[in-house]
Formats: C-alpha cells, structure tokens, sequence
C-alpha cells in the first residue's frame, strides 16, 4: 500500500527550536528524573550551580544527596508517580530525562528484560514527555532533554534490547520535536559512549566524566542544539551510518 506525503508549505522553515528564538535562560527550573546517582546526580548539581531551581525525581528520592534540590519520589514507569510530578512541579521549563537501565537483556533472550528496557528507556521516557509537555508549555516552551547514547546508532554484543530501546529514544525525540514545534519546546537528544558511572562498572573502555557530559550538555541546551554528540566515539559511530553495515561491524567487532 502506498502511502501519501502529507503537505509541507517548504516556503516557513519548521520551527525547531524555541520561538522564543533565545537559548535556555539561565536561571530555570528543572526536573531531572534518576538524580540520585550517575549522570543524573551531576546534571542536578551542575544545574544548581548554574542557578537553576531543580527538582531532583527519584524511584528512593532519601537517597538524594546533591544540595540545593527539591527531591521527589518519581519511578518514571508509574503513571501515578509522573502525573503526581506534573501536578507538583507545575514551573518546571526544563525536562531531563535521564533515568535508564541496562540490564544486558538480549533480543533473542527472555523478553521480560526486553520489555524492562524499553519500559524505562523508551516508555518512561515517553510518559513524562507526555505529562510534562502542558507544563512547558505554560511556561513559554522550554526545553526537553533526553539521553539517548551512541547505541543509539548502533547495536553490540549483549546489549541488544538496550541499543533497542535507545534508538527508539532517539527517534521518539526527532519526532517529539516536530510535535512540539508549535508550541516552541526544544528537544534535544544527547548521544555518549562510556561515562564513569554504575551502568558500565564492569566494562573496560575510556570513560567520560559525567561532570563533563553533563557540562557539555548544558552548554549545547543553552545554545539551542538539537542534538549534542559527546564524545569522539559516538560522532564516530554516527558518521558510519553513511557506510555500508558490513563495513562498520567488521571494523568494530574486530577492535
Ligand atoms: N554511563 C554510560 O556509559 C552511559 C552511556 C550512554 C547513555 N547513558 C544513559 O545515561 C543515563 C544515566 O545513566 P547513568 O550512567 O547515570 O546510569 P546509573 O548510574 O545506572 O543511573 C541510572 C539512574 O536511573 C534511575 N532509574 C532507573 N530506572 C528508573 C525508573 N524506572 N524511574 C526513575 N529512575 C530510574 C536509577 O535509579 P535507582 O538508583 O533507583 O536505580 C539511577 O538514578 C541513562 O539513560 C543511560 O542509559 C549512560
């Protein structure tokens, strides 16, 4: 069945970004999901430090300890827990969403842990997206940011349902964002190999510091980016979409 092109006016550029047409202000107010540890906890505490207001989500939010933030009990894949954050957190102009597992789940394994994957990183990310998106835009449009990853663009061994479920982040942001165009939310989808946090303990590797991921990020949101590529190896990863699949793997899996 063939489908129809819906019809573009190609005369309006569409509008990406803020209608605003002014970066990310600095002084905000932000929620970060997942803020007790990793990458979340630095985003919280670089956000403060940039005079933001931060509410700091999280499934244990006793267990945050960054100062300055406004903790709240927030698992992302209860909608009770979301609709409840939406409720209290009515002022917020920037969206982070950063909460995500990776379990090791394989496509061809059990599919609980499939489904766990995409629950958190594709799901949950989607129903905060989806409560907060009134919130922004009560307050000017503002801002969403998701974390994605490099294995956005790519899949490797033993990490199947998590590149999965990052490249359907990635795509949900391309679309979110043509979504929220009229309401001027800017969204951008943040890529990164390894950074120095729980998730990758175990696995070898050079690692980013979070505080520069999060540095990086913040900067790239302020200048109105749509898509911030953090390291060397994602932009790597990135660049061989344009090759033949062949190509990429042989390199890569012979590292
Ligand atoms: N580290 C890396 O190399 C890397 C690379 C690419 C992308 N990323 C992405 O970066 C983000 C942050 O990861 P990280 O490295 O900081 O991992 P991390 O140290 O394992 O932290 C993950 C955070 O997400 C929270 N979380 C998990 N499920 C949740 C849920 N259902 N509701 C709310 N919070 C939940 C965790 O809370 P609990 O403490 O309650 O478990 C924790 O705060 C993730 O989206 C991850 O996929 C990381």
């Amino acid at each position: 069945m063939r489908t129809r092109s819906p019809k573009v006016d190609r005369s309006e550029p569409l509008p990406l970004t803020s209608t605003s047409g002014s970066s990310v202000p600095a002084m905000t107010t932000a929620l970060v999901t997942g803020a007790n540890r990793g990458l979340g906890r630095h985003f919280a505490a670089e956000l403060v430090a940039r005079g933001a207001t931060v509410y700091a989500g999280a499934r244990r939010p006793e267990a945050i300890d960054v100062p300055g933030v406004r903790p709240i009990a927030l698992d992302i894949t209860d909608p009770d827990a979301v609709a409840a954050a939406a409720a209290l957190a009515g002022d917020v102009d920037l969206l982070v969403n950063n909460a995500g597992i990776s379990t090791g789940a394989q496509l061809l394994g059990d599919l609980e842990g499939v489904r766990a994957e995409l629950d958190v990183n594709f799901w949950g990310t989607l129903a905060m997206v989806r409560a907060f998106a009134p919130v922004l835009a009560a307050n000017g449009g503002g801002t969403v940011v998701n974390i994605a990853s490099a294995l956005s663009w790519f899949a490797a061994p033993g990490a199947g349902a998590y590149a999965v479920s990052k490249a359907a982040n990635w795509n949900m942001s391309n679309a979110l964002r043509l979504e929220l165009a009229e309401q001027g939310t800017q969204v951008t989808s943040v890529h990164l190999g390894l950074a120095d946090t729980d998730m990758v303990r175990a696995l070898q590797g050079p690692k980013t510091d979070p505080a520069v991921v999060v540095r990086r990020t913040l900067d790239a949101v302020e200048a109105g980016d749509l898509e911030v590529v953090v390291d060397e190896w994602s932009a790597t990863v990135k660049a061989s979409l344009a090759e033949d699949p062949r190509t990429f793997y042989a390199r890569y899996l012979a590292a």
